[in-house]
């Protein structure tokens, strides 16, 4: 298999793996910086821990490093335009979009499936990204079902 296979096998496997879609967020001198991350992953439940992966090219990455709180809101079904809103780099996000901040002054988005708060154990850096493990310190969730993306299908037509 030649790199460029592999690379085309490896879209196609992403896009056979739905995820949900959660806004990864953190307070800065009181302002709210966040963005869109699909590549959460709960860790463990005893300890509570979770991680997210983040790319260093993010606007928003050195925010993340700036403190050791994060929040992380899991969009419900009817926020795809929040999606589009946290996918886009340089703008003022939370000006567009109704937030609360956490127990941990993380803001958090308003109507929101769930959404929890944790404390950063670990920044791992792996290649082009950043992994953020940590503890959770806290966690709530709405009953409203979550938003769910699956990748869209290559212009040639494989899946
Ligand atoms: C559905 C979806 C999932 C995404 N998942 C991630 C992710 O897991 N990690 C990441 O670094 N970027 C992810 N992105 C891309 C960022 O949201 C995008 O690069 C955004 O512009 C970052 O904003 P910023 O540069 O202002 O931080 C995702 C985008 C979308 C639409």
């Amino acid at each position: 298999m030649t790199g460029i296979e592999l690379t085309d096998a490896l879209k196609g496997f992403h896009r056979s793996f739905p995820t949900g879609v959660t806004i990864v967020s953190t307070s800065v001198d009181g302002s709210p910086f966040g963005l869109a991350v699909n590549a959460f992953c709960s860790v463990s439940l005893d300890p509570p821990m979770v991680m997210v992966c983040v790319k260093a090219t993010s606007s928003t990455y050195d925010k993340l490093f700036s403190g050791d709180r994060l929040g992380v809101s899991i969009l419900a079904h009817d926020q795809g335009q929040v999606v589009g809103v946290f996918s886009k780099p340089g703008i003022d996000k939370f000006a567009q979009v109704k937030w609360s901040a956490g127990e941990t002054g993380a803001p958090l988005i308003d109507g929101a499936s769930a959404q929890l708060e944790f404390r950063v154990t670990s920044r791992i850096l792996a290649g082009t990204h950043a992994i953020f493990v940590g503890e959770v310190t806290h966690a709530g969730f709405s009953g409203t079902p979550p938003l769910i993306y699956v990748g869209e299908a290559s212009s040639t037509g494989d899946s």
